[in-house]
């Protein structure tokens, strides 16, 4: 168990807990209302590794009866004390399907009938096999004034985000829930989690990349607004697979240099730097393939750049983020939407990149209570 603060509060009259299954760790953030706050009661994480014969850190595709086990071993972990069973559980973006496609203007009664056979031809599977759900993008009120000439010719047209998450999907997450003995009431593709625990009404379009074990998430908001989405088939995993392999060490001891020297590291007279970059610099590299299609688009710059996950608590990474990408870095702060006492400013801001999908989650729970 890595991080946890316990009865730091008296005990709230209704909390709420936040669920992110990573592949390297569960996330569980509880929060509760006080004074029309959101306070933070207790937060913490359970590395998944160890429940499939790895070490902590390393990545896993865990069976659901051992994501069970370890749900019931973090629920009923003493240091934790989490009282409430009352959630919300993210589900990984990888096991969702997600498409911007473009519709002909028409009638919103026409485009419900529409837009699910237009999806059919962005998912790989039978309709039938999945959830589908859209949302109508907002068009810009002004978009002559910025955009391309590409954007221009779009305007008699609107786009429409599809997502669909496969049926098996949705019963291996009810199983769960039901087996573990928690109340969840929604379950939410982790994007739109991040986006509400990290996002704070910027207007201009915004990069938000999740850093994970097994996988980098990346997605463009604008305006609040989920505009465009990938995943990066590597993550912060396959630097401790480098370092150890490039060093002759063990994964655990490359996992422990990783966290302890980030990019300033040198061992054997090589520094770790150079290997972290073969990662870092194809993952920002392709982010950055994201940005200028989106900038070719829409005409409009990315202006800022947030780091979450687990990996952007790499020491120096945010200083090779700037220098690929050009613009403002920062990590995300996602405790900052929260009340937690002062004393844990500091471990907040450190771990809190890490937590932003479950504090998301949690929030948008307590947000129901109302
Ligand atoms: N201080 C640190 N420095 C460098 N890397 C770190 C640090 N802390 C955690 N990590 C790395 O972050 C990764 C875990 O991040 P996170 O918890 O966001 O992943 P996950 O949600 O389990 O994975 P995924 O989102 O890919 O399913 C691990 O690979 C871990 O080694
Ligand atoms: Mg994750």
């Amino acid at each position: 168990m890595a991080n946890f603060l316990s009865n730091l509060f008296s005990h709230p009259s209704q909390s709420v807990l936040g669920i992110d299954i990573g592949s390297s760790s569960i996330k569980l953030v509880q929060l509760s209302k006080k004074n029309g706050h959101a306070v933070l009661d207790t937060y913490g994480e359970l590395a998944l590794g160890p429940y499939a014969g790895k070490g902590v850190g390393e990545a896993t595709n865990l069976p659901v009866d051992k994501i069970i086990d370890a749900i019931n071993d973090m629920l009923k972990e003493k240091e934790v004390n989490i009282t409430s069973r009352i959630c919300g559980v993210a589900i990984p973006f990888s096991s969702s399907l997600m498409s911007v496609i473009e519709m002909p203007l028409m009638q919103k009664t026409q485009l419900d009938q529409m837009i699910p056979i237009e999806a059919r031809k962005y998912i790989p599977v039978p309709i039938s096999e999945v959830t589908l759900d859209w949302y109508i993008i907002p068009k810009d009120k002004n978009p002559e004034s910025e955009a391309s000439p590409e954007a221009k010719t779009a305007i008699k047209t609107i786009e429409v985000l599809i997502v669909a998450l496969h049926n098996d999907t949705i019963s291996r997450y009810k199983e769960i829930v039901t087996k573990s003995a928690l109340d969840a009431n929604f379950f939410e593709i982790e994007i739109f989690s991040t986006m509400r625990s990290i996002l704070d009404q910027e207007i201009t379009p915004i990069l938000i990349i999740d850093m994970g074990a097994t996988s980098t998430k990346l997605y463009i908001v604008e305006k609040g607004i989920l505009r465009s989405s990938h995943m990066i088939n590597r993550g912060s995993q396959n630097i401790t697979d480098e370092l150890s392999k490039s060093l002759g060490i063990s994964v655990t001891d490359a996992e422990y240099l990783k966290r302890e020297k980030g990019l300033g590291g040198v061992i054997k007279g090589i520094e770790t730097k150079s290997l972290i970059n073969l990662t870092l610099s194809y993952v920002f590299s392709e982010a950055n393939h994201v940005v200028l299609a989106y900038q070719k688009k829409y005409g409009k710059n990315v202006s800022k750049v947030v780091l979450v996950g687990g990996g952007s608590a790499l020491k120096g990474v945010v200083d090779i983020a700037k220098e690929s990408f050009q613009t403002e870095v920062v990590t995300g702060d996602p405790f900052g939407k929260v009340v937690a006492p002062a004393f844990l400013e500091k471990v907040l801001k450190d771990t809190g990149p890490e937590f932003a999908v479950a504090v998301g989650v949690a929030l948008r729970r307590l947000q129901e209570m109302e």
